[in-house]
């Protein structure tokens, strides 16, 4: 006989029936009662064992966290709390679990514990909900694109550039660390490195994103990205994955309309498909609010807050608005911003965001026409010779979730900003190229998938909605 999920299980219609599964014990109450978890769901199947049938030394190897594989009989349930149950004809332990030993006891843990037991976390409730939704939404962003004539293109992760000019990038060099070549001025020799010269781990994909828009027309990227940024914040990681859509003959306006269509939808397919999940994460968030002073509790559940993105228009302000409204705003007059904003032209720190969309607005904020000297290279200016055709989406409780730009397609404006901050010109000659050839109005932008994953499962921290968090300091795993 076939194995089958707990998924499958626990919707079967005809009882009774024979079935065969494998999964790991959550726990066994009274010397009777399995409760088996698989990963398929959220739930458990509760397998009862008469304990008069089997050997006392082999029942005590069903333990907390061992693998075990039942054959039995699906009958409709005696107790509460479950339609259908198992009653254990026989079983084999696959693996037993050392219950002294074993870090995932059947209590609450910490999230900080079970960052330390990342590889043993997604047999909680918590994280196997979080990561089903990860895949969930990744799906999602598959089929929005695929849905919508967009190319899935593969950008490299080894690159010469800097898409960002940030400078935030950890080198790629097969050198010897200890006994680098040198050239005559005393430098590191990169022509004798792997590549014959200097190479990172990506920032972003968009630069080759966009010859690829200059070409195929919609194209997204879908990878991992790197920041060497020391941000030791709830919303960084070193290692991050970013979804990166590109649009030949698009301009911002249609940016905007197209990042919020698409944010939309993906919130919307986990609300259609992943509710069993979204309401097990809904009530913690819930329990975990009410621990927290009054004042400082969201007004919303996370399912209805989903429901609010999906159903409400994101407001559209101009930076220059946002500025003004931040200077006029009680936080900023009476000085409890950390970074108090008093001219035009100043950066907006996550404290400023989230006020906009927090406190404000109350939903979700697209602002755009930033000052061009806060903004990337690559960014559109406009007539005015002060902004660019950039725009950032703000999400409450994350600040800034998306950032893009309609992107300079004109060669000189161009090779006039990559020169005002020193981008040589045969770094970036393929993306040169591209406003040579058959240059056009295009746009992208860059989602921050764990923000993504953040706001829709309700989770506050960015180490808790990717497997293996990578940060400073901290590479484990
Ligand atoms: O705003 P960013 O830096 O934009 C770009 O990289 C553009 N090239 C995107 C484009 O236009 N194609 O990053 C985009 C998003 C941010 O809005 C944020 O959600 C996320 O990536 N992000 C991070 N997420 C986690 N950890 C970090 N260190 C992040 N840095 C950016
Ligand atoms: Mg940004």
């Amino acid at each position: 006989m076939q194995s089958r999920t707990v998924s499958e299980l626990l919707s079967e219609k005809i009882t009774p029936i024979e079935v065969d599964i494998k999964g790991w014990v959550r726990t066994f109450r009274a010397n009777r009662f399995i409760a088996l978890n698989d990963g398929s769901t959220l739930n458990n199947i509760q397998c009862v064992v008469d304990f008069e049938k089997f050997d006392d030394a082999l029942l005590k190897r069903i333990t907390t966290g061992a693998a075990i594989h039942i054959k039995g009989e699906l009958v409709e349930s005696q107790g509460k709390g479950q339609s259908v149950e198992i009653q254990v004809n026989a079983f084999e332990i696959l693996g037993d679990s050392d219950p002294e030993t074993y870090p995932i006891q059947p209590k609450k843990h910490s999230f900080e514990f079970l960052r330390e037991n990342a590889h043993l976390r997604t047999r909680t409730n918590t994280f196997s909900a979080v990561m089903r939704l990860r895949s969930a939404l990744s799906f999602a962003i598959h089929k929005y694109f695929n849905d919508h004539g967009f190319y899935y293109m593969h950008a490299p992760i080894i690159t010469g550039s800097d898409a960002e000019g940030a400078g935030e990038m950890f080198k790629v060099s097969s050198l010897d660390a200890k006994n680098p070549p040198l050239d005559d001025q005393g430098e590191v020799d990169y022509t004798q490195d792997f590549f014959g010269k200097e190479t990172n781990l990506t920032v972003s994909g968009q630069l080759e994103a966009e010859t690829y828009a200059m070409s195929l027309g919609k194209v997204y990227t879908f990878g991992p990205t790197f920041r060497a940024e020391n941000s030791n914040t709830s919303r960084h990681l070193a290692e991050f994955w970013m979804i990166e859509p590109e649009v030949a003959f698009m301009d911002l306006n249609g940016n905007m309309d197209l990042a919020e269509d698409f944010m939309k939808y993906v919130i919307g397919y986990i609300l259609e498909n992943n509710r069993e999940d979204l309401d097990f994460l809904d009530q913690r968030l819930s329990d975990e609010e009410k621990t927290k002073p009054q004042a400082e509790r969201s007004p919303m559940g996370l399912i209805e807050k989903l429901n609010f993105v999906t159903q409400n228009n994101f407001k559209r302000v101009s930076y220059t608005e946002a500025i003004d409204i931040l200077r006029r705003c009680k936080p900023n007059k009476k000085k409890k911003f950390k970074y108090i904003i008093d001219e035009w032209g100043a950066d907006l720190q996550s404290e400023h965001e989230r006020f906009l969309v927090e406190k404000h607005f109350k939903c979700p904020v697209i602002l755009f026409d930033y000052p061009a000297n806060i903004k990337a290279f690559y960014m559109r200016l406009n007539e005015d010779g002060k902004t660019v055709r950039a725009m950032d989406i703000l999400f409450p409780g994350i600040g800034e979730i998306v950032g893009g730009a309609q992107r300079e397609e004109r060669l000189d404006i161009l090779k006039e900003k990559m020169a005002a901050i020193d981008i040589p010109e045969e770094e970036l000659w393929w993306y040169l190229d591209l406003r040579k050839y058959g240059t056009a109005v295009h746009s992208g932008f860059g989602l921050g998938f764990e923000r993504l994953v953040m706001f829709a499962t309700g989770m506050s921290n960015i180490r808790d909605v990717i497997p293996f968090p990578r940060t400073p300091q901290n590479a484990e795993f």
